[in-house]
C-alpha cells in the first residue's frame, strides 16, 4: 500500500492513481505508473523582491571555479579539470567494474590534500569498505565512511558534516521511507538523486553518485538521473578483462569526447599511460587481424581489431561484435559485399576490438573492413614483410569511397611511433592514401608478408 503522501503517476499520460496498477487506467499504457511525493510542488520562480532583470551574457561574471584535483590523471583530464565544488557527478557501470574502487581512491587522494570527504555506502559495511581501502595506497584509510540506506538520515548527515566531496555507493540502495516501492526503482532512484541534489547545491557539497547499470544496456535506473545531474561519467569495460575505461557522456563543466584507460591491479585501478603501446605489442598479425588507429577523445589510440569468418548453418548468419556499434558493423559488411566483392551472405562474422575498448567513432570502418576481408581470404596483413601489423583509419561511404576522419596526422604520429608502416588511410591524411575501398584492398594484399604466416 501506498503510504497517504505518495501518489502513483503514469510517465506517459500523467493519470494519477492513489495505488500502483500494472497498467494505466488512465491511457492504457502498461509499467508506466511511478510512485511521486504528493504536495511537492515546483519552485517558485523569481526571487522575492521582485523579478531578476535579464543580463547581456557578455555581461555576466562566470568566476573560474578552483576545481578539486582527484590525483587521478585519467580521470581529471575526462572531468575536465576535476570536481567542480557543489557538483553532482554520476558514476554509472556495470557491478564488478571498480565503481566502489576508484572512487575511494578519489576520496582518498583528497583527504591526503586536506579536503573533507565522506564516503556513504549503502552496499556495504563499513568493515567491507576498510578491506578495500587497505589495499588502496594513498589516505584512502583516512576516509570517515559510514553505511547509511535512509535517504532522510543521509541528508542530514550531510548537513550536519558539510564535506567538500562525498561518494554515495550507490544511489540505487538508498530510500525514502515516504514511498513504499523499494530502493532502486524509477521513483525511489529519482526521489534520491532530487534530494541529493538539493542538498548538494545548497551546501555546495560534491557528490559523486555511484550508479549500477547492467550488463544487457538496461540503463533504467540511472539513465533517469541524467537530466538532474551536472556530470554523468560511464565506466566501460569486461570485468573479466584488465582495461577499462571511464568517459563523459554528458559534462557541464568539460568536454564529452575524453575518455580516460585503467586496469585493474591488485592495489587498485592503475592509469594506463601508454596503452597503444600494449596492444600493439599484443598484435597477433595473423589473417582478420589490423591495427586501428582510433581516437580517444583528443587523444590517439592504436587498438587492434579482430575478425573471424567462418562458414554459417544459420539464415541469417551470425553478425557479432564486441566493441563497435552493431549498426556500424552492418554498414561495413554491405559495403565490403558491394563495393569490395568479399561475399559475405552464407557466413559468420565476428569482430572483436581486443582489450575490452570501444570504439565509437566512424574512422574505425576501414579496419573493421580490412580485418574482415583479411579474415574471409585468410591472408595475413602486414607492413615490413610481417614484421609490423597493417595499421588503418578512415570512414567507409556508402559508394565504397573512402572519407576524411578527423585528426589524421596525430593517427598517423601514433602509429609511426610504433613504426607500422603502411598506414592505409583516406586522401589528405598524409598517410597510404587511398581513395576507395577497393584502393584500399588492393594495397592491404600487395603490403603483406611475402614470407606465408601460419596460424
Ligand atoms: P569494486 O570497486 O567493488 O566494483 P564495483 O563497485 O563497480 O561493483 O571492485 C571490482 C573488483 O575489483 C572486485 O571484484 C575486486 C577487484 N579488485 C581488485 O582486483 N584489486 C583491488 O585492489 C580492488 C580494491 C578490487
Ligand atoms: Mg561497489
Amino acid at each position: 500500500m501506498a503510504r497517504s503522501s505518495s501518489v502513483h503517476v503514469c510517465s506517459a499520460c500523467g493519470h494519477e492513481e492513489p495505488r500502483w496498477h500494472g497498467r494505466c487506467p488512465g491511457c492504457g499504457e502498461w509499467n508506466t505508473l511511478v510512485e511521486e511525493l504528493r504536495g511537492r510542488t515546483a519552485p517558485r520562480q523569481g526571487a522575492p523582491g521582485g523579478l531578476a532583470v535579464p543580463v547581456a551574457l557578455g555581461d555576466v561574471k562566470a568566476p573560474e571555479v578552483p576545481r578539486f584535483e582527484t590525483g587521478i590523471g585519467e580521470l581529471d583530464r575526462v572531468l575536465g579539470g576535476g570536481i567542480v565544488p557543489g557538483s553532482v557527478v554520476l558514476l554509472g557501470g556495470p557491478p564488478g567494474i571498480g565503481k566502489s574502487t576508484l572512487t575511494n581512491m578519489v576520496l582518498g587522494n583528497l583527504a591526503g590534500a586536506g579536503r573533507r570527504t565522506l564516503y556513504v555506502s549503502g552496499e556495504e559495511s563499513t568493515a567491507q569498505v576498510a578491506l578495500r581501502a587497505r589495499r588502496l595506497s594513498g589516505a584512502a584509510l583516512a576516509v570517515p565512511a559510514v553505511a547509511e540506506t535512509d535517504l532522510d538520515n543521509v541528508v542530514a548527515l550531510l548537513e550536519r558534516e558539510r564535506p567538500d566531496v562525498c561518494v554515495i555507493d550507490s544511489v540505487q540502495t538508498l530510500d525514502s521511507r515516504e514511498l513504499s516501492a523499494v530502493a532502486g526503482s524509477v521513483g525511489q532512484v529519482r526521489e534520491v538523486a532530487a534530494r541529493i541534489v538539493a542538498v548538494a547545491k545548497r551546501q555546495r557539497i560534491a557528490v559523486v553518485l555511484v550508479g549500477h547499470v547492467t550488463k544487457d544496456g538496461a540503463l533504467a535506473g540511472p539513465r533517469v538521473l541524467e537530466h538532474l545531474v551536472d556530470c554523468v561519467l560511464a565506466f566501460e569495460g569486461e570485468r573479466e578483462r584488465s582495461y577499462r575505461t571511464v568517459r563523459a557522456i554528458k559534462n557541464r563543466f568539460g568536454s564529452t569526447s575524453e575518455a580516460g584507460v585503467f586496469e585493474m591491479s591488485h592495489s587498485g585501478l592503475v592509469e594506463v599511460l601508454d596503452a597503444s603501446a600494449r596492444f600493439v605489442e599484443g598484435a597477433t598479425r595473423v589473417p582478420g587481424s589490423v591495427v586501428l588507429a582510433s581516437m580517444e577523445g583528443s587523444r590517439p589510440l592504436l587498438v587492434e581489431v579482430q575478425a573471424l569468418v567462418s562458414a554459417s548453418e544459420l539464415v541469417p548468419p551470425r553478425r557479432v561484435c564486441n566493441g563497435i556499434d552493431r549498426n556500424r558493423l552492418a554498414l561495413v559488411l554491405a559495403v565490403l559485399t558491394r563495393h569490395g566483392g568479399v561475399a559475405l551472405g552464407g557466413s559468420d562474422v565476428f569482430v572483436n576490438v581486443v582489450g575490452g575498448v570501444r570504439v565509437d567513432e566512424p574512422g574505425a570502418d576501414l579496419a573493421i573492413a580490412l580485418a574482415v576481408a583479411s579474415a574471409a581470404r585468410g591472408v595475413a596483413l602486414g607492413g615490413a614483410e610481417g614484421a609490423t601489423p597493417l595499421a588503418a583509419f578512415g570512414e567507409l561511404g556508402l559508394t565504397g569511397e573512402l572519407r576524411w576522419v578527423a585528426h589524421p596526422e596525430r593517427r598517423l604520429a601514433e602509429a609511426r611511433r610504433f613504426g607500422l608502416d603502411p598506414v592505409l588511410a583516406p586522401s589528405g591524411s598524409g598517410a597510404t592514401e587511398v581513395a576507395t575501398l577497393r584502393a584500399a584492398l588492393a594495397a592491404a594484399a600487395a603490403s603483406r608478408p611475402r614470407v606465408a604466416q601460419v596460424a
